[in-house]
This record gives structure tokens, sequence and C-alpha cells, in this order.
């Protein structure tokens, strides 16, 4: 169906950052087909539906590239003690942490992850986030690594939203696995990954791919380099067998300390680094060089009371491309809103609201190697939107616990509208 979306102000995220006060889309089924002014318009386009949106301004539809959204239980006492002193990296040693998380994950089927993970994505969704990544990385067996990806291909049949998954074994070295971290990659390396090399998932609903008949459960493969964690030669290994398999490679990064992760996920051509609060110059001129996305998440820097910001000038100054994501996940970012991490990214790193919308469109869809089809409005990208009751571009990622998404339009169609 042929549909003229008009009466709107238009925001492409494209390259060249197009702003259109009086603009107009056509989307051809899930597709866009043409953009630009409203008076631009081809003459007797028939459009078989259309839309008007009251001046609204429309962005493409959000993409939060990094979360944990899939996982059973909350770690409130451990906040309560971090609030009181207690370091995230002590509360780690102490088999606390993500490991606490774990526990409560490998209880819980996979019925019961999605009952639990369903209310966060609905309420990213209502935030106009029409693409989320969903990591694994609190089950840390074969069994329970795979009921959680189970579970984030699940929300996808129940939400529209395109769920993209990562495979986080390499999280937390498994109580089962303690001192023998190396084994423990070894695993996962040799055995883990040509298991989940064959499995399936059924195809999402709508959009692009559901042409596909099916599709592989893992989309790409993650870890955590860090001293409480994976070392860069450990991840190294994972990254090696996970290229011979086809996965593309994202690395959590620097995050309290510099390890050399990123300098090595740039040699892998990982499509991103996150976190990144102790990257050194040479760690932006590698990401640079191998057009890897920084991925920032300024809800953990908050949540942690890290005492280091993350390097966003030497970012700019070497053209390593931004993102920004919610990082939702019960210990380092309990919540589930993008819209504040948007917030975060502004007043505590100093991004610009440009900055931003970009680190929420287009670089976020890099991030998840989707940028040839999602992210832009621009002909030939999926007919993703989020429309605002706003005055003026400026107020997205300004608003707290106040969310001036009303619509949301995934692959064509209007999939949630609200008072804002
Ligand atoms: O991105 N850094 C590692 N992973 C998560 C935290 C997970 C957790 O604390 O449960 C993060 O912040
Ligand atoms: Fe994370």
């Amino acid at each position: 169906m042929r549909t003229v979306w008009r009466n709107l102000s238009l925001l492409t995220c494209d390259e060249g950052r197009r702003v259109f006060r009086d603009g107009a889309v056509v989307s051809e089924d899930d597709t866009i087909t043409w953009v630009g002014a409203a008076q631009d318009l081809p003459a007797g386009i028939s459009a078989e539906r259309t839309i008007e949106l009251a001046g609204r301004w429309l962005t493409p539809g959000l993409i939060d590239c990094h979360t944990h959204i899939v996982f059973a239980g909350q770690r409130a006492t451990e906040f309560a003690r971090r609030t009181a002193g207690t370091s995230y990296a002590d509360i780690a040693r102490a088999g606390g942490g993500i490991l606490n998380t774990v526990r409560a994950t490998r209880a819980a089927d996979v019925d019961e992850l999605v009952r639990r993970s369903e209310p966060r994505l609905r309420a990213l969704l209502q935030e106009g986030v029409t693409t989320v990544e969903i990591k694994s990385g609190y089950g840390l067996d074969f069994e329970s690594e795979r009921r959680m990806l189970v579970a984030a291909r699940a929300l996808e049949q129940r939400l529209p939203v395109t769920v993209v998954t990562s495979l986080l074994a390499a999280h937390a070295t498994p109580p089962e696995f303690r001192g023998r971290e190396d084994a423990y990659i070894d695993l996962i390396a040799q055995e883990w990954l040509p298991l989940f090399a064959q499995e399936r998932s059924p195809p999402p609903p709508t959009g692009e791919s559901s042409r596909a008949v099916e599709r592989a459960l893992v989309d790409m493969v993650d870890a955590y380099c860090e001293s409480i964690a994976f070392s860069a030669t450990q991840c190294d290994r994972l990254f090696a067998a996970a290229r011979t398999h086809g996965w593309p490679v994202r690395l959590h990064a620097e995050q309290i300390s510099n390890i050399g992760g990123s300098r090595m996920a740039a040699r892998h051509g990982a499509l991103a680094c996150d976190h990144l609060e102790y990257a050194t110059e040479d760690d932006a001129i590698e990401l640079a060089r191998a057009g890897t996305v920084a991925v920032l998440l300024p809800v953990a820097y908050y949540v942690l009371a890290d005492p280091r910001l993350p390097p966003i000038d030497m970012f700019r100054r070497h053209r390593v491309p931004m993102a920004v994501a919610s990082d939702a996940n019960p210990g380092s970012a309990p919540g589930a809103s993008l819209q504040t991490a948007m917030n975060m990214a502004r007043r505590l790193f100093g991004m610009t609201s440009e900055e931003v919308l970009d680190g929420v469109t287009r670089n976020a869809a890099r991030a998840l190697g989707l940028g040839d089809r999602l992210g832009q409005i621009a002909p030939g990208f999926q007919a993703d939107f989020a429309a605002w009751s706003i005055d003026t571009p400026d107020e997205l990622g300004y608003w707290i616990g106040f969310n001036p998404c009303s619509m949301v339009v995934r692959g064509g169609e209007i999939v949630l509208e609200r008072d804002a």
C-alpha cells in the first residue's frame, strides 16, 4: 500500500541531517520511497492512504543498540550497598553483580523470561524505539544462554519491535569455572559457537526480514573485556572463533579500566565498542580506522557514579561515530528508558542534541550492522518512524520522566498512538 505521510516537520537523520519544516514522506508497504518538502511531492502521486500528522516532528524509529532487558530478578539490595559506598567491582568480585542475576535467570524458563521482559520492551516502544538489541549473558551455561535468546526472539513476536540478538556468554565467569577463565572461553569458542551457529528462530512478523523463512538465533557475538571479567587475549580468541562462523563482533570495553579491549576489537573490525570511559587517543584512532561505533552508556556512568567521563572530544576529533544506548540491565542501568539516556548524554557527556539523535538512529543502526536499512528517513529504508509532540528538535533528550512520543510506525504501519 502506498501511504503519504504529511503535515509534519521532518528530521531525516541521513548523513546530511536534512530538516524539512513542512515535509512529507511516501512509503510503499514497509519501505520509504520518497522524502522531501511537501511542496515537492511528485504531482499526481496516487496515495491509497494519507496520514496527516498535525505538525508533529517525525524522526526515524529510535534504535536502542545496547540492552540486557531479558533477565529475572533484581539487584535493589546491591544498589543500596553501592549508594552506601561499596564499589560495583568489589560486589562482583565477591560473587554478586552479574552472577547474582545469573542465579535468578538460570531458575527461570522461557515463559517467565518473556513475561518479565515484555514490560521493559513495551516501555522502550512507547518511547519511540522500533529496534532493540538484546544480549544474553545471564545464563553462562549453554541451555540458559539459549533460553535468554529464545525469549528475546519471542518478544519480537509479541511487540512490534525489531530484535537484534547478541550472544554475551563471555559476560562473567560462571561459578563452576571460577579460576578457569581460559577453559570457559575455549568451551564457548569450540563447543557453544558451533551449536549456536545451527540454531534458527522464526522470522519477525513484519519488516524486511519477514520475507526470510527463518534466521539465525544469534546475530552477533559480544564479550565483557575488563579487569573483573575477561582479558583482551581471551576476547581475541573468542572473536577469532566467532568470525569463522561469519558473526560480527562487538565489545564491552574500557568501562572501569583500560586493558586494550577496544584496540583488539578494532582489529576484528568490530561493529561497536561500548562504555569506553577509559579509552585513550590511540584507541580512538583505531576505532575510527576500523569504522567501529563508540556506543556511549550514560545511565551506567551515572548509576555507577563513574569517576571518569568517556573522551567525547577525542571521538569527535578523530571522527569516531558515536551512538547512545540505554544499557537497560538490573545492575548498572536499572530501568528501560532510552530518553533518559539521551538526556544524560547531553547533560553528563556534553553531547549536542544532533549528536544524540544521530546516536539513537543512524549510528545506532550502524552499530548493529543495519545501517543500510534502518535509522534514516531516506528512500530504500524501512518505514519505521516516531512522531513527537514537540516544538523543536532540541526537546529530544531534554525531558526526563515525561515522554513526548505520540506515535510509533513500524514497517509502514501505525503500531502505537498515545497522548503526549
Ligand atoms: O553493560 N558491563 C557489563 N555489563 C553490563 C552490566 C551488567 C550487570 O551489572 O548486570 C553493562 O553495564
Ligand atoms: Fe552492557
